[in-house]
C-alpha cells in the first residue's frame, strides 16, 4: 500500500457517497437534500426536516401531520424506563441514553429488519422514543416519574415540555426548535461514520445508533456543548472568561466550543444562526445578557489568538442553559436532533451497501521470531 494514501483522522478522505447532505465551505452552504440548511433553520418545522430527510423531499401538509403524530404518539416501552431507573444516577447522560437506545431494539418486532423501506417507516417512531427518552433521562435519575409527550402540542415543544416541566413560551419554542435543526444533519462526522460503518456489516438501525451514541458523547464531538457551558459557569463573567481562556491557551489546553475539522479557519454557519438565536432569546425574556458578553470575549480572543472561530456547540449552550435545560442533557439532546439525519445514513447505507473495511499503514516490528 503506498504511505500518500494514509490520511490521519481520515482528513480529507471522501469516504462514502450520499445525496443527504454535503458542507460546501467554498460556497458557505451547508446542503441539507438541495436546500440550504440556514434556510430550513429559519423557516420550516423540525418534522419538516424529518420528512425532507427520509422521503427526499419536503413533505406536504398531511405528510407532515403523519409524521408529528407518529414523533410524539409513539410510546417508550416501560421496560426501557425500568432499565434507566436502575442504572446508576452518577453515570453520565450519554451512557444512560446509550443503554436507553440499545434496549429499545429488543421491544421492535422488526428491529432486525434491515431493509431500508421499513428503516424508513419506523423513523419516525424511533426519533420521537428517543427525544422522549432523553426529555426524561434527569426526571428518573431523580427519582421523577417519566412523562410522556402529548397530541395537542408539536415534536418541538413537546419535547421541550418534557425536559422542562413548565409551560413555555412561543420564542423559548422556536428557538430550542431551531437548535434542533441546526443539529439534525451535518455530512459525515464522526457519529455518522461510526452508525454508517456499523451498518455496512447488515447490523441493524439500533445498533448503528447505540455505536453513533458511544460517539458523539466525546468532549470532541457533541460532548463539547455541556462542556462550553461548564467553562461559562466556572468563569462568571467576561473578564473571568478572558482570564480563563488566556490560561488555558497558555497551558495548551483545547477550548471547548472552538475549531472543526471541515470549518477550522472560519465561522460555522450554524454557529452564526445560533448566536442571533441567542440574543433573540436574551431580547425575548430581558435576562442572559451576560452570557452573550462572555460568549463575545471568547469569540474575540480565540479569533485574534488562535485564528479559531466557534462551532455550533459554542452558541447552543448557553441558549439550553437559558431554556432551563439541565447541562448533562445538552449532548443527549444533540444525539436525539441528530437521530433523524443518522436514520437518513443508516437507510441510505443499507440501500447501497458496501462494507467499510480500510487497511492500515504498519508501523510495527516484523520477523520476530518466538
Ligand atoms: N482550542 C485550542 N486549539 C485548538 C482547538 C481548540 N478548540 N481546535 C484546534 N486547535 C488547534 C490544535 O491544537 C492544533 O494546533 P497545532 O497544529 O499547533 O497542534 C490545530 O488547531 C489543529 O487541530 P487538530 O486537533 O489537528 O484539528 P482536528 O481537525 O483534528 O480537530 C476538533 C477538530 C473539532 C476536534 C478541534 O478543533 C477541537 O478539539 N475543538 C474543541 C472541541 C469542540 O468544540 N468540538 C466540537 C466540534 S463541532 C460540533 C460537533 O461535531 O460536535
Amino acid at each position: 500500500m503506498k504511505e500518500d494514501r494514509y490520511s490521519p483522522g481520515l482528513e480529507g478522505i471522501i469516504a462514502a457517497e450520499t445525496r443527504i447532505s454535503f458542507l460546501d465551505t467554498e460556497h458557505e452552504e451547508i446542503v441539507i437534500r438541495g436546500y440550504n440548511l440556514l434556510e430550513l433553520i429559519r423557516k420550516v418545522s423540525y418534522e419538516a426536516v424529518v420528512g425532507l430527510l427520509l422521503d427526499e423531499k419536503l413533505p406536504d401538509g398531511s405528510r407532515q401531520r403523519e409524521l408529528s403524530q407518529a414523533m410524539v404518539q409513539a410510546p417508550v416501552p416501560a421496560p426501557v424506563y425500568d432499565i434507566l431507573r436502575k442504572l446508576p444516577a452518577s453515570m453520565h447522560a450519554m451512557d444512560r441514553l446509550r443503554t436507553a437506545v440499545s434496549a429499545l431494539a429488543g421491544f421492535d418486532p422488526e428491529a432486525n429488519s434491515t431493509s431500508p423501506e421499513s428503516e424508513r417507516l419506523r423513523a419516525p417512531r424511533m426519533i420521537g422514543q428517543i427525544a422522549q427518552i432523553v426529555a426524561n433521562l434527569t426526571h428518573i435519575a431523580e427519582g421523577r416519574e417519566p412523562q410522556g409527550f402529548f397530541p395537542e402540542y408539536s415534536f418541538s415543544e413537546n419535547f421541550l415540555r418534557a425536559i422542562v416541566r413548565r409551560d413555555v413560551s412561543a420564542p423559548e419554542v422556536r428557538a430550542f426548535e431551531q437548535s434542533l435543526i441546526a443539529y439534525v444533519e451535518h455530512e459525515l462526522p464522526n457519529s455518522t461514520f461510526a452508525a454508517r460503518v456499523v451498518a455496512s456489516t447488515l447490523s441493524d438501525a439500533y445498533g448503528a445508533l447505540t455505536s453513533a451514541v458511544a460517539s458523539l458523547k466525546g468532549p470532541l464531538h457533541g460532548g463539547a456543548n455541556e462542556a462550553v457551558m461548564y467553562m461559562l459557569l466556572e468563569a462568571k463573567d467576561v473578564s473571568g472568561l478572558d482570564q480563563l481562556i488566556r490560561r488555558k491557551l497558555s497551558q495548551k489546553e483545547r477550548i471547548m466550543g472552538f475549531g472543526h475539522r471541515v470549518y477550522m479557519r472560519r465561522m460555522d454557519p450554524r454557529a452564526q444562526l445560533l448566536k442571533e438565536v441567542l440574543h433573540e432569546l436574551i431580547s425575548a425574556r430581558g435576562e442572559g445578557q451576560v452570557y452573550a458578553d462572555m460568549c463575545q470575549r471568547g469569540e474575540d480572543i480565540m479569533r485574534t489568538e488562535k485564528g479559531l472561530y466557534p462551532n455550533l456547540d459554542y452558541y447552543a449552550a448557553p441558549v439550553y442553559y437559558l431554556l432551563g435545560i439541565p447541562i448533562e442533557l445538552y449532548t443527549p439532546i444533540f444525539f436525539a436532533a441528530r437521530s433523524a439525519g443518522l436514520l437518513a445514513h443508516i437507510i441510505e447505507q443499507h440501500r447501497e451497501n458496501r462494507l467499510y473495511r480500510p487497511r492500515v499503514l504498519y508501523t510495527g516490528p516484523r520477523g520476530l521470531s518466538i
